[in-house]
């Protein structure tokens, strides 16, 4: 049975990753609803927070139906850390994770995300500030290293737990790799072998079928799986893990009604949070994915990622139900 800090997360969790403009309370709320154990906001910038950026604090929002739910933030600056610790406090989250991986330029340049992985001794004495400054269990997310010479996650890792890291989630990359090439899981398996790690250790990076899943936790023996991608437009991936891991086999995909309701419940939940504009452009990027593989689908799907008002695209929803109720996926 994993635990992060007090809080059970079961055997095995499978943890929704944190991402940029998906990970968003409504995303949160249907992964949670097929079988995600821990959900991860996207990551905040601290500088944001302290600033009281609207939109930094808007990303602070949690419902209680995704619980537990941990707040990403991410920074390089001890006081503006520490006091973005303080405001996301107080929006009652379960975790605080810290973005240690980070890839990209504007975030590595300023030190942050992945950026930390240049000075090590700087991401273990933010994180032990960090954990001396909450209750909270903390957390870090973060890659195997800068690049292929420099990975050295395993005494990294024993150093963020000794400073009273909770758990460790660990992309199989390193930052000059970006996205590229295959995650290698053996350095994770590694920091979970250490003899002296107690904390769980997550594995992340390309866990895109339930086979995958079983290989992270049988031959890499890690302590649960962090899904991102594969999640996006498809938040029954965390269902379909689950069976397999019950029964050894498949599950049926969603069916044409369920993906319907998904897409439905999504929109709905987006608007209601951020509102008409936003609401209707952000949940753009899932619709791919619920209703991927039909054939002849290029009008309904361009009037749901075009359309400015919610209207229509509700009107694309109900046009598919008439058209393809009986449509089967395989
Ligand atoms: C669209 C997108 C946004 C992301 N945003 C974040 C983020 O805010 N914080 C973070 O730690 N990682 C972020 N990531 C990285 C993911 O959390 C994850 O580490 C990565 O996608 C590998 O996992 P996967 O192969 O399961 O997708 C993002 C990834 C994607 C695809």
């Amino acid at each position: 049975m994993a635990k992060i800090g007090n809080i059970d997360v079961g055997d095995f969790p499978l943890l929704l990753a944190p991402m940029e403009d998906v990970s968003d309370p409504p995303f949160r709320a249907l992964c949670k609803e097929q079988g995600a154990d821990v959900v991860y906001t996207e990551f905040i910038s601290s500088e944001g927070l302290i600033r009281d950026a609207a939109k930094s604090t808007m990303k602070l929002d949690i419902y209680e139906k995704e619980r537990p739910v941990g707040i990403q933030i991410f920074g390089a600056n001890l006081d503006s850390m520490l006091q973005s610790v303080e405001i996301v406090e107080k929006s009652g989250p379960d975790i605080i994770d810290i973005n240690f991986g980070c890839p990209v330029k504007k975030v590595v340049s300023k030190g942050a995300g992945a950026g930390i992985l240049k000075d090590i001794d700087l991401m273990v004495s933010l994180t032990e500030a960090m954990v001396k400054h909450t209750k909270l269990p903390v957390t870090v997310k973060t890659r195997l290293g800068w690049d292929n010479d420099s990975i050295k996650i395993v005494e990294v890792a024993e150093r963020l737990q000794d400073v009273g890291c909770q758990a460790i989630s660990i992309h199989g990359r390193t930052r000059v790799q970006m996205y590229k090439g295959e995650a290698n899981w053996a350095p994770i398996a590694e920091v979970k072998n250490n003899q002296r790690m107690h904390i769980p250790v997550f594995g992340n990076g390309d866990v895109d079928s339930p086979e995958r899943a079983v290989e992270m936790r049988d031959k890499y023996g890690l302590d649960g799986a962090m899904i991102g991608r594969a999640s996006i437009g498809y938040p029954w991936f965390f269902r379909e893990v689950k069976h397999y891991f019950e029964t050894g086999e498949h599950l049926a995909p969603p069916t044409m009604k369920e993906r319907l309701d998904a897409a439905r419940r999504h929109l709905q939940m987006a608007i209601d949070w951020k509102g008409e504009k936003l609401g209707v452009f952000e949940t753009r990027r899932h619709y791919t994915n619920y209703f991927k593989g039909i054939p002849h689908f290029k009008e309904y799907r361009m009037k749901m990622v075009t359309s400015d008002d919610s209207k229509d695209v509700f009107e694309a929803f109900d046009e598919v139900e008439r058209e393809f109720s009986d449509y089967e996926f395989v």
